[in-house]
């Protein structure tokens, strides 16, 4: 039974200016997730956005909230997303080595709970933790800003986690972020990927946002086909 592919655009790259609007616009394009980066200037190199971010967004869209946090000390962080209206929290590995307990804490939080890891980084470090998860999130840039080059040096690090989820190790969706866009995205669902978060390819393509979804779509429409 093939498996669904989604796509999650990320406002990083949306126009903050009119906010709302574009996130309407992927919605009505067809948008299956609404991906929010937070970063905090110390585990990634940007300065992103915060929860009041994530309480705009829930005002205007019913559509998941997958907060990605690429931040230091993520368990601080935990309650006030939950409160602000996440639907799904990623914490990355490298940020916190107890991220067995965090993904404890947002279950009880009531949401989905995922794990991310840097490109650097090998499946070996979630061993233990895949089947606790409802997400993992590779990242096939390193975090920090969007517009960078996929790192196809990632695709065997999927290869390997579908592998293991569908041996029974769980079953947690494989999320992939950075560089997607029409020609990589297959690369990834390829190796195993199912949902596919991308910024520049959506808010930054040519023909508008609808044109971005609609782009990533047929690709991977065409990858699975
Ligand atoms: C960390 C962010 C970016 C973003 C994707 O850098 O997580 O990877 O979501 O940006 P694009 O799709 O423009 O590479
Ligand atoms: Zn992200």
């Amino acid at each position: 039974m093939p498996r669904r592919l989604l796509i999650a655009p990320s406002i990083l790259s949306a126009d903050f200016a009119q906010l709302g609007t574009q996130i309407h616009e992927v919605e009505a394009a067809g948008a299956d997730w609404i991906h929010v980066d937070v970063m905090d200037g110390h585990f990634a190199p940007n300065l992103s956005m915060g929860p009041v971010v994530v309480e705009a967004c829930r005002r205007v869209t019913r559509l998941p909230l997958d907060v990605h946090l690429m931040v230091e000390q993520p368990a601080r962080f935990l309650e006030p997303f939950a409160r602000a209206g996440a639907d799904h929290l990623t914490v990355h590995i490298e940020a916190d080595p107890r991220v067995d307990q965090i993904v404890r804490s947002i279950r009880e939080l009531g949401l989905r709970a995922g794990v991310s890891l840097n490109p650097s980084t090998p499946p070996e470090a979630l061993a233990e933790v895949l089947p606790l998860v409802d997400v993992v999130l590779v990242m096939s840039v390193n975090p920090g800003y969007s517009g960078q080059q996929f790192m196809e040096a990632v695709l065997p690090k999927i290869r390997t986690l579908r592998k293991w989820i569908d041996e029974g190790k769980g079953t947690a969706v494989i999320e992939v972020d950075g560089g997607i866009d029409s020609t990589t995205a297959p690369l990834a669902a390829g190796a195993g990927a199912e949902v596919f978060v991308a910024a520049k390819a959506v808010f930054g393509h040519p023909q508008g946002i609808r044109a971005g979804v609609h782009a990533l779509r047929e690709a991977l429409a065409l990858a699975h086909a």
